[in-house]
């Protein structure tokens, strides 16, 4: 039988056998660490071993060498059993090792690659800074060159895996006053002097597993070789960059999605009133045919970015679409499984209010919902 989703037989092994070890190595602790606000170490390992911290780099770099497509796939199923996981995942591969394979020359591909691939080293991507959110040509962080060395100052919030990782890819202004054209991107080692963890994140809403930090660049020396791609390229490099990562976000949010569809009707059918599994009711049974319809919805529209991506075709808009509806998506189905468990649903001996808080998130990281509308809209309407 083909797959409904058009997905090749390699595509689905890959689902199949990510969707198994999340079961069981991801969804029993997943309440676990969300409660004890930790980050699993030994859990990353053990995906690593699965190549799931390098699943676009070519094998020849470390990687597995496989497409958007079985990325997108593979993000669903983490999700599914912990959202914060699969953020952890998506910073990982979708904005570090992407625009390290992206724009990154020969020898930092051969430096970089291989042990974030395989996971020896987590990457974090530092854009957000206090000033500069949604307008992210803000930066003020800068780097100004001595000799053969960047020294880069300034403040990076809410970074993703900052406390943990060895690599992290950054923006800074090198060209003051030219706009988003002064801007440019380079690979910095995390374990240098002058590159300073902050305040972690503590008490977030959600993804309260996946580590969160303030990074501070306090006359940081980057060398020169690591500037990542043409000086004055650094905020296209980061768009192109998010391109990628906003399909795997779009996939997130279908995960939590399907994450909430699976516990709504495992609830419907299980909890009686009135003499009757509850799912008996109209009322509760059009809820999960909406957030089923929603989530089946989603997911098309992330393989179709993801196929985009596959196709070198230019995938801007497609992903913004799938980022926005997938994350809304989530929010409407972790929203309506709470209401189907009732009292239930708002304590946390069930995990729907988990999945409604870390679908908060998916509007907001990446780029909000207002900015996925703009960047759909701006390039329908063309006015500049
Ligand atoms: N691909 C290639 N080039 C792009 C591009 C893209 N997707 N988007 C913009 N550009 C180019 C433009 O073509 C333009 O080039 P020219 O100057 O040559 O014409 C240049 O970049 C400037 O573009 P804009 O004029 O569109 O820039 P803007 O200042 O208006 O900003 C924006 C556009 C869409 C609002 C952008 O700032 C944006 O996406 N903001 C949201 C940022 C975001 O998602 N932040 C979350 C980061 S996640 C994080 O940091 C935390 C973590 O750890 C996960």
């Amino acid at each position: 039988m083909t797959s409904p989703y058009g997905l090749t037989e390699e595509q689905e092994m890959l689902r199949d056998s990510v969707r198994d070890f999340a079961d069981v190595e991801i969804a029993p602790i997943a309440s676990d660490i969300d409660r004890r606000e930790e980050l699993p170490l030994a859990l990353l390992k053990k995906m690593a071993e699965l190549n799931l911290l390098g699943l676009e780099v070519p094998e020849a770099y470390g990687g597995a060498g496989a497409d958007m497509v079985s990325y997108a796939l593979a993000i669903e199923e983490v999700t599914r059993a912990s959202a914060s996981i699969g953020l952890t995942m998506a910073a990982h591969n979708g904005l570090v090792v992407s625009p390290i394979l992206m724009f990154g020359n020969e020898p930092q591909k051969k430096k970089y690659l291989p042990p974030l691939a395989r996971g020896e080293v987590l990457g974090c991507f530092c854009l957000t800074e206090p000033q500069a959110g949604s307008d992210a040509g803000g930066t003020q962080t800068t780097a100004v060159k001595r000799g053969d060395k960047w020294i880069v100052n300034g403040r990076k919030i809410y970074i993703t895996n900052g406390g943990y990782a060895k690599t992290a890819v950054l923006t800074a202004v090198t060209t003051p006053g030219a706009g988003t054209k002064g801007i440019s991107s380079f690979i910095a080692d995390c374990d240098q002097p002058g590159f300073v963890i902050g305040t972690t994140e503590k008490k977030k809403l959600g993804m309260r597993a996946s580590n969160t930090v303030e990074i501070l660049f306090q006359d940081l020396e980057v060398p020169a070789e690591n500037l990542l791609g043409n000086e004055g390229d650094g905020f296209k490099n980061f768009m192109r960059t998010l391109d990628g990562g906003r399909i795997g976000i779009g996939a997130m949010g279908v995960g939590i999605g399907q994450a909430a569809l699976d516990a709504a009707v495992k609830y419907s059918r299980e909890r009686k009133q009135f003499g009757k599994p509850i799912g008996e009711f109209q009322a509760i049974a059009h809820m999960v045919a909406n957030i089923a319809t929603d989530v089946e919805a989603a997911r098309l529209l992330v393989l179709h970015a993801a196929r985009a991506k596959d196709a070198g075709l230019p995938h801007t808009v497609p992903a913004s679409m799938c980022k926005l509806f997938a994350s809304e998506v989530a929010m409407r189905a972790s929203n309506s499984a709470i209401q189907i468990h009732g009292g239930y649903g708002f304590t946390v001996d069930y995990p729907v209010e988990r999945y409604f808080r870390d679908a908060k998130l998916l509007e907001i990281g990446e780029g909000t919902s207002e900015i996925q509308r703009l960047v759909i809209s701006r390039e329908l309407l063309k006015l500049g």
